[in-house]
């Protein structure tokens, strides 16, 4: 197989409903999408990805409404923060309906479930009577995908077909809290904001966005989004002496936040001169991937301040480093 990249909408519906794995753009990272309902269509995505079967998927649905009768136990807080931020960047945690295959959930009793914000993302699951399953669209443990090229590198000789929605315009994957448990927990920092989930919760959250010992999110191994290149996190430095390293070590790429004094220098990667975090979460998987691709012997990158999605950048750059 070698797949195309393409915006019909009814190409990626008919593949699907053949049982096909799609390349889905979604407003955070591509997905490796299949029917949800199909077993075998849920485990090529395994297959594809080298994914390992204890990790579950998320079920994405066009609308809240379309998702209720999967789950059990929407609370009014987690209706709440479903009405205020699907389509977008979250993904909750529900106990599940015995209509979820097994092989989603990784046999939990809870699933994930999302309303993607992409345009051609909500039109493909309108356009199909079942929901998708869709991990991010990388093979298992290496960095996400953010454009269409990145998955048909990777993926393009096992699947169909790519839907282009262009460079996703988040970058890193949704915020997934879980409402499975007696109290809602963070279970993966992610393209909403902490902050704002606290503000619209009117409460503070338990972070519980563990590590491969936390079987609550399975798939939260301590070493993921690791690129190819080896990475190690710098110390908080001054631009004097950041510069000094950033000199005497050329074939180390350095990747930063808000130096444009350094943009002159070949082997250092600014994920956002100007200090933006959006700007930094969009470019970061991009830019480890460009890195991959480069010539430096290792990667030295700095953290970014832990506020906003600062602190989704530095979870994945850390566990990149580990
Ligand atoms: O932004 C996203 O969420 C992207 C796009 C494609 O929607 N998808 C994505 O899927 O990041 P994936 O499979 O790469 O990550 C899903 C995470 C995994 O860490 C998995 O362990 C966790 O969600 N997860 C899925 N079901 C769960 C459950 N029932 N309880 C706890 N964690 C769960
Ligand atoms: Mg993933």
């Amino acid at each position: 197989m070698s797949a195309i990249i393409g915006t019909d909408l009814a190409v990626a519906a008919d593949w699907l409903r053949r049982g096909e794995l799609v390349g889905l753009p979604t407003e955070t990272v591509y997905g490796l999408a299949g029917n949800a309902l199909d077993p075998a269509a849920v485990a090529k995505i395994f297959h594809v990805k080298q994914r390992p079967a204890f990790d579950p998927l998320i079920m994405h649905f066009p609308d809240l409404a379309a998702l209720e009768p999967f789950v059990t136990g929407i609370t009014p807080a987690a209706r709440q923060l479903a009405e205020r931020y699907w389509p977008g960047p979250l993904t909750l945690v529900f106990p599940r309906r015995d209509v979820v295959p097994d092989l989603v959930t990784a046999e939990l009793d809870s699933v994930a479930v999302r309303v993607p914000r992409h345009p051609l993302a909500l039109g493909l699951l309108r356009s199909v009577d079942f929901p998708l399953a869709a991990p991010s669209a990388n093979p298992f443990g290496y960095v996400s995908p953010t454009r269409p090229d990145h998955v048909t590198r990777q993926l393009g000789d096992q699947i169909p077909y790519v839907l282009d929605g262009g460079p996703t315009v988040i970058g890193l994957e949704s915020t997934i809290v879980s409402f499975a448990g007696s109290e809602p927990r963070l279970l993966r920092r992610g393209g909403l904001a902490l902050e704002e989930l606290e503000d619209a919760l009117g409460q503070t959250l338990v972070v519980n966005t563990h590590s491969s010992s936390n079987p609550a999110a399975p798939g939260m191994l301590a070493q993921h989004y690791s690129p190819g290149v080896p990475l190690a996190l710098l110390p908080e430095l001054s631009d004097e002496a950041l510069e000094s390293k950033v000199r005497t070590a050329p074939e180390v790429a350095f990747l930063v936040f808000g130096r444009p004094g350094l943009a002159d220098y070949e082997n250092v990667f600014d994920l956002s001169t100007a200090g933006d975090l959006r700007e930094a979460a969009a470019r970061l998987f991009a830019t480890l991937r460009q890195l991959d691709e480069l010539d430096f012997q290792r990667i030295f990158a700095e953290l970014l301040p832990e506020r906003g999605l600062g602190r989704a950048v530095n979870d994945r750059l850390r566990r990149a480093g580990a």
